[in-house]
């Protein structure tokens, strides 16, 4: 709860309290002041009671004792007696004089008529203005008779109340000195005390434009130069801070453009990332397209040249054969002979049979291609028998190592009949082929490749396609997939037949590869395969099991 700033009430506040407490000390003091003099003035009083009676009764004991030789001399001293008072007071007002065994002798006037006790508390019977005394009258240190008599004490009594009468005036008058000079003090105090609170208000109310008046060179000067110390410690601070807030706000709004001026580059930047990223997907695409096209550029001219052969034979004995038949032709037509026409018939079965050999072989190197490059050209889904497809996709690579001392093993299991995609997976062999070629063996370097092909179960089968070759190392074989990975770039190398490798046979063959391979000690490809594309859900690894 915030605390209220407005003036206390008079009963709480401060002059109030200052005023009341000198008031009250100064009471106090005055009161003990007066009590103290005035009991020091009845003990003064008292004291010179004790010894007028003392006087009175040493002067009354020398007076009587030569008359007191008997009772009846002692009567006789009645008009002596009354000698000894005095009437206007302040001095013994009666006297009775009495025998041994207290018989009264003589007495003066004014005596009361019953004789009062004897004062022996002098201290509580002076105030009374007349105090009852008694003294025994000595002859010879013989006690002859007791005087009784009647001491004024009214001067002292008078003396006494004049004084209280003085000290409460004096008290007034003090008290009313006391009481204006407080109020003179306390107002000026007040005052100042209201300026201060009235700018340290309007500067709580957010008004630091405060200054007080440096009067006089007490607690409360110091009490204002602190405020105005404080209040300019305050203004500077402000200013200090509206300075800065201006700076920071500054600095935000500089911020906030160059954040949207990032931004806006930022956005352009990425446009033009995403545009080439396009790009660059669009020139994969068309180079793995190049890619497939030039191998199978690369067949057909294998293919080509290796039909050159046994078409060439053929021509060269159909061309002899047809010689054979001009010459057979006139030699019949001039006379026939029988051994001519024996070695005719020779020539011919033997020009038959060459050239049944030569086309039958060119027709298989066609059939096989036909295969190979109708299946490459398009990825058709049809059923088809594994070993055969392997089979005529090695033959039509063959060409390919006529001059190199490499050997081909094949260990295919017969009868698999599979449901797949025969085209794109001559495609993988082709490039793991091509690989071997290129990177495995050096060009007059013997090696062997080895193909093999089983069943794993009902549902898989497992290839591998091992050289041993010279292998690679570890950095190799981590990016072997990777696109435009090659160590031959521009030896022939484009770096992306392992990665159309992986796609085909974890994309659409939905299987899986790994290689495995060490510098010097060969590379074995392993790819596990479902049977049936159609069926299969999810091919579940086994790839590394030697089984
Ligand atoms: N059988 C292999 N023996 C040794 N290294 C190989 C073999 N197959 C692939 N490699 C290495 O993998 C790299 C990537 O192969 P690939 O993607 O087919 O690209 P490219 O053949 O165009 O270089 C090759 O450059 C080569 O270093
Ligand atoms: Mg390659």
């Amino acid at each position: 709860m915030p605390q209220s700033l407005n003036a206390p009430p008079l009963w709480r506040s401060l002059r109030l309290r200052l005023g009341a407490g000198a008031f009250v000390f100064l009471s106090t003091i005055f009161a003990l002041v007066s009590v103290n003099t005035r009991r020091v003035l009845e003990e003064v009083a008292l004291e010179s009671s004790r010894l007028a009676a003392a006087q009175v009764a040493q002067t009354l004991n020398l007076a009587l004792a030569p008359h007191t030789e008997s009772s009846q001399t002692l009567a006789r001293i009645q008009p002596y007696l009354q000698e000894l008072v005095t009437p206007q007071g302040g001095g013994v007002l009666y006297l009775v004089l009495l025998d041994e065994r207290g018989r009264e002798l003589a007495r003066t006037d004014a005596v009361p008529a019953v004789l009062p006790p004897v004062d022996h508390d002098l201290a509580g019977a002076w105030t009374r203005g007349l105090l009852h005394l008694e003294q025994d009258i000595l002859l010879g240190g013989q006690q002859v008779g007791r005087l009784r008599y009647g001491l004024s004490s009214t001067l002292l009594r008078d003396a006494s109340d004049r004084l209280k009468r003085q000290n409460l005036i004096t008290y007034g008058l003090l008290a009313l000195a006391l009481v204006l000079v407080l109020a003179l003090l306390l107002r000026r105090l007040g005052q100042r005390l209201n300026r201060l609170t009235d700018a340290g208000t309007r500067m709580a109310k957010g008004d630091y434009e405060q200054s007080v008046r440096e009067e006089g060179h007490d607690e409360l000067t110091l009490l204002a130069r602190v405020f105005n110390r404080m209040a300019a410690a305050a203004r500077s601070r402000i200013r200090e801070l509206e300075s800065s807030q201006a700076a920071v706000r500054e600095l935000n709004e500089a911020l906030e453009a160059r954040v949207e001026q990032r931004t806006a580059e930022l956005l352009t930047a990425n446009h033009h990332l995403e545009q080439t990223l396009a790009d660059l997907r669009r020139l994969q695409a068309s180079l793995v397209q190049s890619e497939k096209l030039a191998s199978l550029g690369s067949l057909v001219a294998a293919v080509a040249h290796e039909l050159n052969t046994p078409i060439g034979n053929a021509l060269t004995v159909a061309t002899g054969y047809a010689h054979k038949a001009r010459v057979f032709d006139e030699q019949a037509r001039a006379r026939l002979q029988r051994q001519t026409l024996e070695q005719f018939l020779t020539d011919s079965a033997e020009a038959a049979e060459l050239l049944l050999r030569n086309l039958l072989k060119a027709s298989e190197l066609i059939t096989s291609f036909k295969h190979v490059a109708i299946d490459q050209t398009s990825s058709k889904r049809r059923h088809h028998d594994l070993a055969r497809t392997l089979q005529d996709i090695l033959t039509t690579l063959a060409p390919a190592l006529k001059h190199r001392p490499i050997q081909v093993e094949t260990d295919l299991e017969p009868d698999v009949r599979m449901n797949g995609y025969p085209g794109p997976l001559g495609q993988v062999i082709n490039n793991l082929y091509n690989n071997a070629l290129l990177h495995a063996f050096d060009a007059d370097q013997p090696g062997v490749m080895h193909i093999s092909a089983h069943r794993i179960d009902e549902q898989r089968v497992r290839l591998t396609f091992t050289d041993d070759g010279h292998g690679m190392d570890e950095a190799t074989l981590h990016r072997i997939f990777d696109p435009f990975f090659t160590t031959r770039l521009g030896r022939g190398g484009s770096g992306l037949g392992m990665h159309i490798v992986h796609n085909i046979v974890v994309g659409l063959l939905q299987g899986q590869i790994e290689v495995r391979s060490q510098p010097g000690l060969g590379t074995q490809v392993e790819i596990v395969l479902p049977i049936d594309v159609g069926t299969h859900a999810s091919a579940s690894s086994d790839l590394g099991d030697p089984s």
